[in-house]
């Protein structure tokens, strides 16, 4: 009997899901295959950044022109799970819980019928990821919001597809745009620093070394240094005015001071690994003020896997796990989306016998920032993958209950 009931739940959900993939895969061919963009530019011309229709006419023609088309296709699609379910000879009750993505699409057609045909209200109530006025969220995680959406439009339209679950932007690493985005990476003369430069300056990002030392950085391959900015940790207010013009700040710079114990270890630490990046957090997310910077700027924070797991180094460990509670404090009411990079032993200055390479552990990162992975967690330790996420939860659940917004931001 529970049984029953367990299936037809997953028939009716399925039967939404593979609507809502088909939508989305509408919305890819559509950027991809000219006779159809013909039709999907539409919907592009019909927004200014601040989400107002350019005019109501060609509000209305973008209606015909895509979404009722689109709505059209997920229709014809949608009978896919009805046959399906025939065909195999299974209960009437189980042919009706597969119609569920139709009555789901019929929905959608109605709505962008009345928004093509200019009923009043038709789209306040219906259209919510293009309302203008001053964004609320910072980008959703898996139920595209208005914030998501935007970017589509505005920071990249070769990605964040996605109309309402942000599934197929997952799969597709569409998640998260690089291209074009200014990107600071501190300790940038590092090990990891080096290869996460190199990687995104791969993808397309054009990136700013922040680094301690007074070099300039030069990437292999290239015959010109970067751009680079020198700081030093007790001076990070330097750096507001550069952040004025970051789109994703990454702070990765860090020490280990193995296993000395004494006052000034403790200092140094405390200081380089945690202070100086909460303090560079703090200007960062203080450049976040308009829509456009709430939907694109970010920042990621390498913490380790000490944050969880043991680094031999009780200094090391102290000041990671500081810097990580701060982080998931700071996250709950962050202007924009931070990410943690919670990384495993790779070979650098800072761990000589690291098992994994800089580089892979680079390109891993980046792989899974643009799945829009918040938690990064690129490590050989399982129990990692199974005691961060639980940590995380429960501290972050804590934080919240026991703390209050006292700030706007
Ligand atoms: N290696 C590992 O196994 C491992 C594992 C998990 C996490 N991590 C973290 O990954 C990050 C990168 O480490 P890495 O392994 O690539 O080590 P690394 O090669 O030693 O790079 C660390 C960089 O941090 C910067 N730095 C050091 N002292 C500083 C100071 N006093 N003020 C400002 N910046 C300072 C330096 O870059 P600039 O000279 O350019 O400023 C240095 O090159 C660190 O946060 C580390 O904790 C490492």
């Amino acid at each position: 009997m529970v049984l029953g009931w367990i299936v037809l739940l997953s028939l009716g959900l399925g039967s939404i899901l593979w609507a809502e993939l088909v939508r989305d895969f509408y919305h890819l061919l559509a950027h991809h295959w000219p006779p159809l963009y013909r039709l999907h530019v539409w919907h592009h011309r019909v927004f200014r950044p601040d989400l107002l229709p350019a005019s109501e006419a060609i509000y209305r023609q973008a209606h015909w022109y895509n979404d009722v088309p689109e709505a059209l296709v997920m229709l014809a699609f949608s009978a896919l799970p009805i046959a399906l379910v025939s065909a195999n000879n299974l209960p009437q009750s189980y042919v009706w819980t597969a119609s569920v993505g139709v009555i789901y699409t019929l929905g959608f057609l109605l709505t962008a019928i009345a928004r093509g045909a200019g009923i009043s209200g038709a789209d306040e109530l219906t259209d919510l990821t293009h309302r203008p006025g001053p964004f609320q969220e910072t980008p959703s995680r898996w139920f595209v919001n208005r914030t998501y959406h935007w970017r589509h439009h505005f920071d990249n339209q070769k990605a964040y597809y996605c109309g309402t679950l942000a599934l197929v932007d997952k799969v597709m690493g569409t998640a998260l745009s690089l291209k074009g985005k200014r990107i600071a990476v501190t300790g940038a003369s590092g090990t990891l620093g080096r290869s996460l430069l190199f990687q995104l300056q791969n993808r397309g990002a054009t990136v700013v070394a922040l680094t301690s030392k007074p070099q300039p950085i030069t990437l292999p391959g290239a015959t010109e240094p970067l751009e680079t900015i020198t700081w030093q940790a007790g001076q990070e207010s330097e750096l507001a005015s550069v952040f004025e013009n970051i789109d994703i700040l990454i702070l990765n710079h860090g020490i280990n001071v193995h296993g000395d114990r004494s006052p000034d270890a403790i200092a140094k630490s405390y200081e380089v690994n945690a202070f100086s990046s909460w303090k560079l957090l703090e200007l960062f997310l203080a450049t976040v003020r308009t829509n456009k910077e709430i939907a694109t700027k970010e920042v990621w924070v390498n913490t380790s896997e000490a944050e969880v797991n043991p680094a031999f180094s009780p200094l090391y460990e102290l000041s990671k796990r500081t810097l990580g509670d701060l982080v998931t404090l700071r996250r709950l009411d962050a202007p924009c989306v931070i990410r943690k990079l919670i990384l495993g032993p790779f070979k650098s200055s800072l761990n000589p016998v690291g098992v994994m390479s800089a580089d892979w552990t680079a390109k891993q990162i980046v792989n899974l920032a643009v799945r829009d992975v918040r938690n990064i967690i690129v490590t050989i330790n399982p129990i990692t993958l199974l005691a961060f996420p639980i940590k995380e939860f429960g501290v972050s659940t804590y934080f919240k209950f026991f703390s209050k917004k006292t700030i706007e931001g």
